[in-house]
Protein backbone atom coordinates (compact mmCIF):
# COMPACT_ATOMS: atom_id res chain seq x y z
CA UNK A 1 0.00 0.00 0.00
CA UNK A 2 1.31 3.61 -1.20
CA UNK A 3 2.55 5.94 2.05
CA UNK A 4 0.67 8.49 2.86
CA UNK A 5 2.13 12.28 2.59
CA UNK A 6 1.17 12.66 5.65
CA UNK A 7 3.30 9.69 6.63
CA UNK A 8 6.35 9.80 5.15
CA UNK A 9 6.19 13.64 6.30
CA UNK A 10 6.23 12.09 9.74
CA UNK A 11 9.11 9.45 9.01
CA UNK A 12 11.09 12.25 7.83
CA UNK A 13 10.25 14.37 10.64
CA UNK A 14 11.16 11.29 13.22
CA UNK A 15 14.20 10.37 11.61
CA UNK A 16 15.81 13.40 11.61
CA UNK A 17 14.95 13.83 14.84
CA UNK A 18 17.65 14.75 17.41
CA UNK A 19 16.83 12.30 20.32
CA UNK A 20 16.00 9.29 17.55
CA UNK A 21 19.51 10.05 16.19
CA UNK A 22 21.30 10.52 19.80
CA UNK A 23 19.16 6.88 20.72
CA UNK A 24 20.58 5.32 17.95
CA UNK A 25 24.10 6.53 18.25
CA UNK A 26 23.95 5.82 22.53
CA UNK A 27 22.23 2.39 21.73
CA UNK A 28 19.07 3.09 23.69
CA UNK A 29 15.41 1.42 22.33
CA UNK A 30 13.61 4.47 22.38
CA UNK A 31 13.85 8.12 21.86
CA UNK A 32 11.77 7.83 24.99
CA UNK A 33 15.02 6.62 27.24
CA UNK A 34 15.91 10.70 26.92
CA UNK A 35 12.68 11.95 28.78
CA UNK A 36 13.39 9.62 31.94
CA UNK A 37 16.86 10.48 31.83
CA UNK A 38 16.30 14.54 31.84
CA UNK A 39 14.07 13.63 34.53
CA UNK A 40 16.70 11.48 36.23
CA UNK A 41 18.82 14.32 35.95
CA UNK A 42 16.55 17.04 37.46
CA UNK A 43 14.69 14.80 40.17
CA UNK A 44 16.95 11.85 40.87
CA UNK A 45 14.31 9.21 41.32
CA UNK A 46 16.40 5.93 40.25
CA UNK A 47 18.62 5.11 43.29
CA UNK A 48 21.10 1.72 43.45
CA UNK A 49 19.27 -0.45 44.89
CA UNK A 50 15.78 0.16 44.12
CA UNK A 51 13.13 -2.35 42.66
CA UNK A 52 11.18 -1.07 40.17
CA UNK A 53 8.29 -1.57 38.22
CA UNK A 54 8.19 0.01 34.47
CA UNK A 55 4.53 -0.31 32.94
CA UNK A 56 4.45 0.13 28.76
CA UNK A 57 8.19 -0.89 28.66
CA UNK A 58 8.56 -2.01 25.06
CA UNK A 59 10.76 -1.50 23.36
CA UNK A 60 12.39 -1.03 26.43
CA UNK A 61 14.53 2.59 26.38
CA UNK A 62 12.70 2.93 30.01
CA UNK A 63 14.04 -0.51 31.34
CA UNK A 64 17.81 0.41 29.85
CA UNK A 65 17.79 3.69 32.20
CA UNK A 66 16.52 2.23 34.88
CA UNK A 67 18.68 -0.62 34.72
CA UNK A 68 21.68 1.76 34.09
CA UNK A 69 21.17 4.00 38.01
CA UNK A 70 19.51 0.96 39.94
CA UNK A 71 23.06 -1.05 39.24
CA UNK A 72 23.15 -4.93 40.22
CA UNK A 73 21.03 -4.88 42.82
CA UNK A 74 17.94 -3.88 42.49
CA UNK A 75 14.82 -5.65 41.01
CA UNK A 76 13.18 -4.34 37.53
CA UNK A 77 10.01 -5.93 36.71
CA UNK A 78 9.09 -4.60 32.75
CA UNK A 79 5.41 -5.14 31.16
CA UNK A 80 3.98 -4.31 28.06
CA UNK A 81 0.61 -6.04 25.95
CA UNK A 82 3.45 -6.22 22.80
CA UNK A 83 7.08 -8.61 23.02
CA UNK A 84 9.94 -6.90 24.29
CA UNK A 85 13.23 -8.24 23.55
CA UNK A 86 15.16 -9.48 26.37
CA UNK A 87 17.41 -7.24 28.58
CA UNK A 88 19.80 -8.39 31.37
CA UNK A 89 18.89 -8.03 34.73
CA UNK A 90 15.08 -7.27 33.71
CA UNK A 91 12.22 -9.50 34.46
CA UNK A 92 9.32 -8.95 31.28
CA UNK A 93 5.89 -10.08 31.67
CA UNK A 94 3.67 -9.45 27.95
CA UNK A 95 0.19 -8.85 28.68
CA UNK A 96 -2.90 -6.13 28.25
CA UNK A 97 -2.11 -4.64 31.80
CA UNK A 98 -6.54 -4.17 32.08
CA UNK A 99 -6.42 -8.13 32.67
CA UNK A 100 -6.67 -9.37 36.06
CA UNK A 101 -4.88 -12.01 35.13
CA UNK A 102 -1.95 -9.82 33.72
CA UNK A 103 -2.30 -7.88 36.82
CA UNK A 104 -2.40 -11.28 39.48
CA UNK A 105 0.85 -12.68 37.25
CA UNK A 106 2.52 -9.20 38.15
CA UNK A 107 2.02 -9.12 41.88
CA UNK A 108 3.46 -13.20 41.66
CA UNK A 109 6.78 -11.78 40.22
CA UNK A 110 6.89 -8.73 42.90
CA UNK A 111 6.24 -11.51 45.28
CA UNK A 112 5.68 -9.40 47.99
CA UNK A 113 8.61 -7.45 47.91
CA UNK A 114 7.99 -3.32 48.23
CA UNK A 115 8.77 -1.74 45.16
CA UNK A 116 10.48 1.94 45.36
CA UNK A 117 8.90 3.29 42.34
CA UNK A 118 6.45 2.79 39.67
CA UNK A 119 6.98 4.08 36.50
CA UNK A 120 4.31 4.05 33.30
CA UNK A 121 4.97 5.66 29.79
CA UNK A 122 1.31 3.10 28.92
CA UNK A 123 -0.50 4.47 25.85
CA UNK A 124 -3.10 2.90 24.29
CA UNK A 125 -3.35 3.02 20.56
CA UNK A 126 -5.05 6.62 19.43
CA UNK A 127 -7.88 7.02 17.14
CA UNK A 128 -7.04 10.76 16.93
CA UNK A 129 -10.56 10.56 18.51
CA UNK A 130 -9.94 12.73 21.79
CA UNK A 131 -13.11 11.83 23.05
CA UNK A 132 -12.17 8.31 22.81
CA UNK A 133 -8.83 7.83 23.38
CA UNK A 134 -8.82 10.32 26.65
CA UNK A 135 -10.82 7.78 28.59
CA UNK A 136 -8.65 4.71 27.35
CA UNK A 137 -6.25 6.43 28.66
CA UNK A 138 -7.00 7.53 31.80
CA UNK A 139 -8.22 4.24 32.61
CA UNK A 140 -4.61 2.98 31.99
CA UNK A 141 -3.28 5.61 34.43
CA UNK A 142 -5.94 4.56 37.25
CA UNK A 143 -4.65 0.48 36.79
CA UNK A 144 -1.10 2.10 37.18
CA UNK A 145 -2.01 4.13 40.38
CA UNK A 146 -3.78 1.00 41.60
CA UNK A 147 -0.99 -1.23 41.28
CA UNK A 148 0.85 1.49 42.92
CA UNK A 149 -1.40 1.32 45.78
CA UNK A 150 -0.40 -2.23 46.35
CA UNK A 151 3.13 -2.18 46.02
CA UNK A 152 5.02 1.05 46.92
CA UNK A 153 6.36 1.08 49.92
CA UNK A 154 6.29 4.20 52.51
CA UNK A 155 7.34 6.98 50.74
CA UNK A 156 8.07 5.36 47.35
CA UNK A 157 7.28 6.96 44.17
CA UNK A 158 5.00 6.99 41.13
CA UNK A 159 6.23 8.28 37.55
CA UNK A 160 3.91 8.27 34.75
CA UNK A 161 2.76 9.68 32.05
CA UNK A 162 -0.36 11.83 31.61
CA UNK A 163 -2.17 12.90 28.56
CA UNK A 164 -3.52 16.56 29.29
CA UNK A 165 -7.30 17.13 28.86
CA UNK A 166 -11.35 15.70 30.64
CA UNK A 167 -10.30 13.93 33.54
CA UNK A 168 -6.32 15.56 34.41
CA UNK A 169 -7.60 17.66 37.13
CA UNK A 170 -9.31 14.15 39.08
CA UNK A 171 -6.20 12.20 38.28
CA UNK A 172 -4.23 15.37 40.21
CA UNK A 173 -6.35 15.09 43.11
CA UNK A 174 -6.56 11.17 43.26
CA UNK A 175 -2.74 11.34 43.30
CA UNK A 176 -2.31 14.67 46.14
CA UNK A 177 -4.73 12.08 48.53
CA UNK A 178 -1.82 9.20 48.24
CA UNK A 179 1.31 11.17 47.72
CA UNK A 180 3.41 13.82 49.66
CA UNK A 181 4.41 15.81 46.67
CA UNK A 182 2.86 15.87 43.45
CA UNK A 183 5.30 17.54 39.92
CA UNK A 184 4.41 18.11 36.53
CA UNK A 185 7.18 18.10 34.34
CA UNK A 186 7.59 18.21 30.96
CA UNK A 187 11.27 17.00 29.66
CA UNK A 188 12.75 18.53 26.31
CA UNK A 189 12.55 15.74 24.87
CA UNK A 190 8.88 15.11 25.06
CA UNK A 191 7.65 17.00 21.70
CA UNK A 192 6.15 20.63 22.61
CA UNK A 193 3.04 19.88 19.84
CA UNK A 194 2.39 16.40 22.10
CA UNK A 195 -0.41 17.10 25.13
CA UNK A 196 1.90 14.78 27.12
CA UNK A 197 3.12 15.69 30.10
CA UNK A 198 4.79 14.04 33.55
CA UNK A 199 3.86 13.05 36.30
CA UNK A 200 5.74 12.88 39.74
CA UNK A 201 4.16 11.81 42.47
CA UNK A 202 6.34 11.41 45.73
CA UNK A 203 6.03 10.09 49.21
CA UNK A 204 3.39 7.74 49.23
CA UNK A 205 1.69 7.53 52.18
CA UNK A 206 0.86 3.85 52.96
C1 LIG B 1 5.37 5.04 24.45
S1 LIG B 1 5.43 3.32 24.48
C2 LIG B 1 6.57 2.97 25.77
C3 LIG B 1 8.00 3.27 25.45
C4 LIG B 1 8.95 2.79 26.53
N1 LIG B 1 8.76 3.52 27.78
C5 LIG B 1 10.38 2.93 26.13
O1 LIG B 1 11.09 3.77 26.68
O2 LIG B 1 10.84 2.17 25.25
C6 LIG B 1 3.89 2.91 25.23
C7 LIG B 1 3.72 1.43 25.46
O3 LIG B 1 2.49 1.21 26.18
C8 LIG B 1 2.06 -0.10 25.83
N2 LIG B 1 0.66 -0.34 26.21
C9 LIG B 1 -0.45 0.29 25.75
N3 LIG B 1 -1.56 -0.25 26.26
C10 LIG B 1 -1.14 -1.25 27.10
C11 LIG B 1 -1.83 -2.17 27.93
N4 LIG B 1 -3.18 -2.20 27.98
N5 LIG B 1 -1.11 -3.06 28.64
C12 LIG B 1 0.25 -3.05 28.58
N6 LIG B 1 0.95 -2.19 27.81
C13 LIG B 1 0.27 -1.30 27.07
C14 LIG B 1 2.27 -0.12 24.32
O4 LIG B 1 2.30 -1.43 23.82
C15 LIG B 1 3.61 0.61 24.18
O5 LIG B 1 4.67 -0.28 24.06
Amino acid sequence: MARSKSSSEWLQKHFKDQYVLKSQKEGYRSRAAYKLLQIQEKDKIIKPGMNVVDLGATPGGWSQVVRQFVGTKGKIIALDILPMDQLAQVEFIQGDFQEYSVLEELLKVVNNEPIDLVISDMAPNVTGVKVVDQPKSMYLLDLAIDLADQVLKPQGSLFMKVFQGEGFEQLLAQLRQRYQKVITRKPDASRSRSSEIYLLAKGFRD
